[in-house]
């Protein structure tokens, strides 16, 4: 018995720990995700009714009919036409109710008609790129939309499966390679809101994550002004005294306007130093931790493409010192 107890008491502390990390889906930050909480609490209490109804059961009858209590052969029954119907027939109803709710909530949070941006979201191993595509901005790790206004969201992949997921504003949706899924959030206050891939792929399936920064209308449009602008010409990789060390990256990365970086396999960095984070979300966005991010990137996040073009020794320190400063430049 004690045993038992104990696997019990350590899967209930399992089940709980997990709705404590943040962002949580127990706390939504729209109206949308509020719809997909109820629906999910609801079925969670479901959920634990019947699992403490038959927890109970178990429990009462590991106790009662123990061989300490009732020694010998216990009784042999054969069917019971009554107890079958009603367990095969609670559950479907059951699941019924669940079916109903989970349809109602799937028409009251579907697409609404008219949205005032479609952004494309673009899922890499391991990070995601972010497409306006009627402001003609290409970046990264930030999607910045405005408040109060519903954004069609596309996305898609251009390797295997990852899910697109901001637990605070909306549900998952899937990232497939050659396929365009669409969905859509609205942020009813300005904040900034953790995005999580959720579909394992690959070693650096955890560190593959971004942020939608909602602001009010004005500061997006401002946004929007200053990021749609290619880099000025002062800032163009060709011009020393980057231009050295810069010809490493332009396989891989852009600079708009450039005529040299050119590269789409790799984040587009003519935005960069506006960014709030490196790699994903694995490291925030400041000096320090982009000269750490150059130095080794595989002691960052191992695994990365950028770790077999950058490995520990490939850049002097002079050479990192002159591409942070580049690269910080870049807003
Ligand atoms: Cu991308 Cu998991």
């Amino acid at each position: 018995m004690r045993w038992q107890r104990g696997v019990l008491v350590v899967g209930i502390g399992a089940a709980l720990s997990g709705c404590t990390a943040n962002p949580s889906p127990f706390a939504p930050k729209s109206a949308k995700a509020q719809e997909i909480t109820d629906l999910f609490s609801i079925i969670h209490f479901f959920g634990g009714v019947v699992f403490l109804v038959v927890a109970a059961l178990v429990l009462f009858a590991v106790y009662r009919f123990s061989r300490d209590k009732t020694p010998g052969e216990p009784q042999q029954l054969y069917g019971n036409t009554r107890l079958e119907v009603a367990w095969t027939a609670l559950p479907a109803l059951l699941l019924v109710v669940v079916l109903g709710l989970t349809v109602n909530t799937m028409a009251s949070t579907r697409q609404p008609a008219e949205a005032s941006y479609t952004i494309r979201v673009i899922g890499h191993q391991w990070w995601w790129e972010i497409i306006y595509p009627d402001q003609r901005i290409v970046t990264a790790s930030d999607m910045h939309i405005p408040v109060g206004v519903p954004i069609y969201v596309e996305v898609e992949s251009v390797d295997v499966q990852h899910s697109w997921w901001v637990p605070e504003l909306s549900g998952k949706i899937d990232a497939y390679p050659g396929r365009v899924n669409r969905t859509w959030i609205q942020a009813d206050e300005p904040g900034r809101f953790r995005v999580h891939c959720s579909e394992f792929c690959g070693t650096q399936h955890a560190n593959m994550a971004m942020y939608v920064i909602a602001q009010p209308q004005a500061e997006f449009d401002a946004w929007v002004a200053r990021t749609s602008q290619p880099a000025p010409p002062e800032l163009w990789p060709e011009n020393d005294p980057v231009a050295a060390v810069f010809t490493q990256c332009i396989g891989c990365h852009a600079i708009n306007g450039s005529t040299v970086a050119k590269g789409v396999s790799g984040p587009n960095l003519t935005n960069f130093g506006a960014r709030t984070h490196i790699a994903a979300g694995v490291l925030d966005m400041n000096e320090e931790n982009l000269k750490r991010w150059l130095r080794d990137p595989n002691e960052v996040k191992p695994g990365t493409l950028m770790g077999q073009a950058v490995r520990r020794g490939s850049l002097s320190e002079e050479e990192i010192d002159v591409l942070t400063r580049y690269l910080l430049s870049l807003k």
